[in-house]
């Protein structure tokens, strides 16, 4: 962990016959100051030394002696608790932030393996609602979070872009489309074609075979079919990419499912080899009923596949071109069961790696106040969304800080910012009930006050004049404040490390909030700037790793941190 657990484990091993590995997992940062900075937990001992822990721990508190880095030793109960020495653990902490800057956190667990991060993945012809607002941040959280481990990354978009419903957008294209019309705004109107077509086709039935027969010429490769898919896929695209720039977000891979077209036959091939397949009410399915679970549908009576056989196919590519150590889906709560059957054929099918697939899921998101129009109907747009909190931060920005140089860009980065952190803040499993004034305020949980106390410590560092530099006497660092803050600082690391395990970015949200609030406490409390140049040195070199590693922390949320708001 850290040279002062170094130390620790030191004083331990010369004691007890333990093997270092086996102390270094068992010390823990207590949750109380009073239980002091680190612990250990003397139950690991007990066996080997044939007597109860809290014996234990009173014996080797009475044995140990303070070093340079371990001041002080006692026992609470069955645990050993050590205080480290304030002066060296400022300098510890501190020195190393200086040294890695932004790379702060940064280490090697990934060691190169490959994590795929199938995420965002909308539906084409469809408008780009505020319903994949989640899985998009959230995947794009976890891209940064696991490329800073060490991982290799695979950002992969999965986009619906097969199925039925695509010979009804191509019929009613047909039949009711208008080129001009489609130019101009494609998806409103391919959105608008297919809720006419499913109000036709409920007064004339016959509407629904032809869409059927539509979507068979697309899967055989029908000249005319595949040209107007092929349009209105391209239209999509063009559209969803606008929003992916906004939010700043790229992918390694579009394969949407109709890159999987020519591995459906096969596929299915191969689950029927493997006696998993069987027919059911004229569909091919496998049956999963002893696990507790509907059947997992292959392909309808019309030979039509379907969405689960397309994910099948895809899981088997993603495995044998990539030989991933986990493939993570980070897709809503309301798929879960479609992944619980996926995962599952994936496992009978006999492949291993179906344990290293992960459904990440997530709650619903609901706006508590009323959206302003939308130009489709009840669709709340994602790229509305963006602008309309780009805008109320944009007059935020004119209220408070007019005569700031680049409003527009810094509007935008607020914005932007404000809405996905008003996200990810949100620990997963949790809905979110979306809430504007909460989401922009300068002073609650919120990406604003992050990038505010960014830019305050920004505008010390302006003041300040000189180059924040290394020669600084650690002893002048005394306050309680600026202990906790340090302390804060050092569990950076371990932070993102348990959001990675948990698939959670909310937990560098809770982490940047504290880092602020404790800032801000401090700053109320003490000058920073003071007479005593030593003292002044001092707090500006705590200034510029706190503001570096809010920098690093909400980088890894994929938002920005201006220097001036
Ligand atoms: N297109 C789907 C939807 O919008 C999400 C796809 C998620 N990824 C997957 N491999 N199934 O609901």
């Amino acid at each position: 962990m850290n040279i002062f657990v170094d130390d620790i484990i030191k004083m331990i091993s010369a004691m007890v016959d333990i093997p270092e590995q086996e102390i270094r997992d068992s010390v823990e940062v207590p949750p109380d100051e009073k239980l002091g900075d680190y612990a250990f937990p003397c139950f690991v001992l007990s066996k080997k030394l044939k007597k109860a822990p809290n014996q234990i721990a009173t014996d080797l508190a009475s044995r140990f002696k303070p070093t340079e880095l371990i001041q002080e030793i006692y026992s609470i109960g069955p645990y050993l608790n050590f205080k480290v020495s304030k002066t060296r653990l400022a300098e510890s902490v501190l020195s190393l932030i200086f040294e890695q800057g932004e790379n702060y956190g940064s280490d090697n667990t990934g060691n190169d393996k490959t994590i795929l991060i199938d995420f965002s993945s909308p539906n084409i012809a469809k408008p780009f609602g505020i319903g994949h607002l989640r899985t998009t941040v959230i995947g794009n959280s976890l891209y940064h979070i696991f490329t800073k481990l060490g991982f290799k990354t695979v950002r992969i978009n999965h986009l619906g872009d097969w199925g039925t419903q695509f010979g009804k957008v191509i019929l009613a294209y047909k039949m009711w489309g208008d080129e001009n019309e489609l130019i101009k705004d494609p998806i409103a109107t391919l959105y608008d074609l297919y809720v006419r077509f499913h109000r036709e086709e409920e007064k004339d039935p016959k509407l629904e075979e032809e869409a059927r027969l539509w979507f068979k010429k697309l899967e055989d490769g029908d000249r005319e079919a595949k040209a107007l898919w092929e349009k209105f896929r391209s239209y999509s695209l063009e559209e969803f990419n606008r929003v992916y720039r906004i939010l700043g977000i790229e992918f390694d891979a579009i394969a949407g499912e109709s890159f999987y077209n020519d591995q459906m036959e096969p596929t299915i091939q191969e689950i029927k080899g493997k006696g998993l397949a069987e027919i059911s009410q004229d569909a091919l399915v496998v049956n999963l009923e002893r696990f507790g679970m509907p059947p997992c549908l292959l392909r309808k009576k019309d030979e039509a596949t379907l969405y689960a056989t397309r994910d099948i196919a895809a899981a088997i590519y993603r495995y044998n071109t990539y030989h991933f150590y986990k493939s993570l889906y980070v897709v809503g709560t309301a798929q879960k069961l479609h992944f619980q059957q996926l995962f599952k054929v994936l496992e009978l099918m006999g492949y291993q790696w179906a344990y290293d697939c992960v459904h990440v899921d997530f709650g619903w998101i609901k706006f508590k106040q009323e959206m302003m129009s939308t130009r489709k109907g009840n669709i709340i747009l994602l790229e509305d969304v963006l602008n309309k909190s780009i805008e109320l931060s944009r007059r935020i920005i004119e209220e408070k800080n007019p005569e700031l140089e680049n409003k527009e860009e810094v509007a935008k980065e607020v914005g932007i910012g404000a809405v996905i952190f008003a996200d990810l803040s949100t620990r997963r499993n949790k809905d979110i009930d979306f809430d504007w004034d909460q989401a922009l305020s300068f002073d609650g949980e919120s990406a604003p006050y992050v990038q505010y106390t960014h830019a305050r410590l920004c505008s010390l560092m302006r003041k300040y004049e000189k180059p924040i530099g290394k020669e600084v006497d650690y002893r002048v660092i005394s306050t309680d404040e600026e202990i906790t803050l340090i302390k804060l600082l050092e569990s950076f690391p371990r932070m993102i490390k348990f959001a990675a395990e948990n698939y959670e970015p909310s937990y560098i949200c809770t982490f940047l909030i504290d880092l602020c609030a404790n800032f801000n406490r401090f700053y109320q409390q003490h000058r920073i700037i003071t007479e005593e140049a030593g003292l002044t040195d001092a707090r500006m070199f705590l200034v510029k790793a706190i503001q570096s590693t809010l920098k690093n922390g909400l980088s890894l949320l994929g938002i920005e941190a201006p220097e001036r708001m």
